[in-house]
């Protein structure tokens, strides 16, 4: 019978084990066999499969991370392996159609983000046959309305400014809490908004430190000594760089510490009065369960993976548009990312009340 291949790319998720799992299931219920292919593109390099069944999936539907593990390095077109004691990269994208071949697997689901969803497009041109699943906290991809898990991050990051807005209300204090988001600020955005923020800052929108400093003002004038701001790592003021802070850049993995929170944090100290704190919610965005719309979000990618498998629409990503899941050809699915606009609803509704935005 008909046999597909799964795979997680890049950076985990809620929801990822929920797609997984809508896979399985849809796949057992048309006849088609499931593999999983440990961590990424890694494991499709390195032939690393295993059958995946009804049984291998059960319970899974509100658990965090990937039981098919996951590695965001592992480029197949620059694969590190080792020549004479020696790291060197080579192209390893050959052997991924071999594998596949010898194995008999005739389709490959790859759920990821951006960088993900590039490999498998190049791939793509050496024959793979490749649907793409949507993946990131971010909701930066632009060929779809929404990813999986970009939902339960908001969540996440929703339910830190609640508690941080008591704290700050009782001690009189500016918190900063800093939210992923390099590159597009919409985490950022929608948690500020569901979380009553004062100030957002995105990577869209450079800010003038000195009307951040203006809008914490505002607020002491109005008897409100406490403020709360919302930045995005990828944030940076008009002057300045990006400071996603990253030590040992030496290393294939460098430790993230945040950047742009302490970083506000430290040039609004000689300018107010009021004491700052700074919370990185880092990895927490991108942990435990998923929320149900995430979890129906994941469920219907999954499902109509398998449909546009059987239906061999190959070489297209699913996608949300509206109401609706359909596909998209993958090449239009990482032209470009999906950022913040300056004439963004949401973000005008933000203006609208107030919230502040540095600029
Ligand atoms: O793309 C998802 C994301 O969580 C970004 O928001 C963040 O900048 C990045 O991944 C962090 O990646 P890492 O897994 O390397 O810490």
């Amino acid at each position: 019978s008909e046999k597909i291949a799964v795979l997680t790319g890049g950076g985990d998720c809620p929801g990822l084990n929920a797609v997984i799992r809508a896979v399985v299931r849809s796949a057992h219920h048309k006849g088609l066999a499931v593999v999983g292919v440990r961590d990424g593109f890694k494991g499709a390099v390195e032939g690393d499969f295993f059958p995946l069944g009804l049984k291998d999936v059960s319970g899974l539907l509100p658990r965090g991370g990937t039981i098919l593990g996951t590695t965001n390095r592992d480029n197949p077109f620059s694969y590190f392996i080792e020549e004479n004691g020696k790291k060197v990269q080579k192209d390893c994208s050959g052997q991924i159609l071999k594998n596949f071949s010898d194995r008999g697997i005739d389709s490959l689901i790859a759920i990821g983000g951006d960088g993900s969803l590039a490999i498998a497009s190049q791939l793509t041109e050496q024959g793979l046959r490749v649907i793409g699943v949507p993946k990131t906290i971010d909701n930066d991809l632009r060929a779809t309305d929404l990813t999986f898990g970009f939902q339960t991050a908001v969540e996440t990051a929703r339910d830190a400014l609640d508690k941080l807005h008591t704290t700050a209300e009782s001690h009189h204090r500016v918190m900063i809490l800093e939210v992923m988001g390099r590159y597009a600020g919409w985490i950022a955005l929608y948690a500020g908004i569901a979380g009553g923020a004062d100030i957002i800052l995105l990577p869209e929108i450079p800010y003038d430190l000195a009307r951040v400093v203006q809008a914490i003002q505002d607020r002491v004038a109005n008897h409100k000594k406490f403020s709360i701001i919302v930045a995005a790592e990828g944030a940076r003021s008009q002057t300045g760089e990006m400071v996603i802070e990253r030590r040992q850049e030496d290393r294939p993995d460098p430790i993230r510490l945040g950047g742009i929170g302490a970083k506000v944090a430290g040039d609004l100290e000689s300018l107010i009065d009021l004491e700052t704190r700074v919370t990185v919610l880092g990895h927490l965005q991108r942990g435990g369960s998923p929320n149900a719309f995430d979890r129906i979000l994941a469920t219907r990618y999954g499902a109509a993976a398998v449909q546009a498998v059987l239906e061999k629409k190959f070489n297209t990503m699913v996608a949300l548009k509206g109401q609706e899941i359909t596909t998209v050809p993958l090449k239009e699915a990482i032209r470009e990312l999906k950022r913040v606009d300056a004439d963004n609803q949401v973000l005008l509704a933000a203006r609208q009340i107030g919230i502040k935005f540095g600029d």
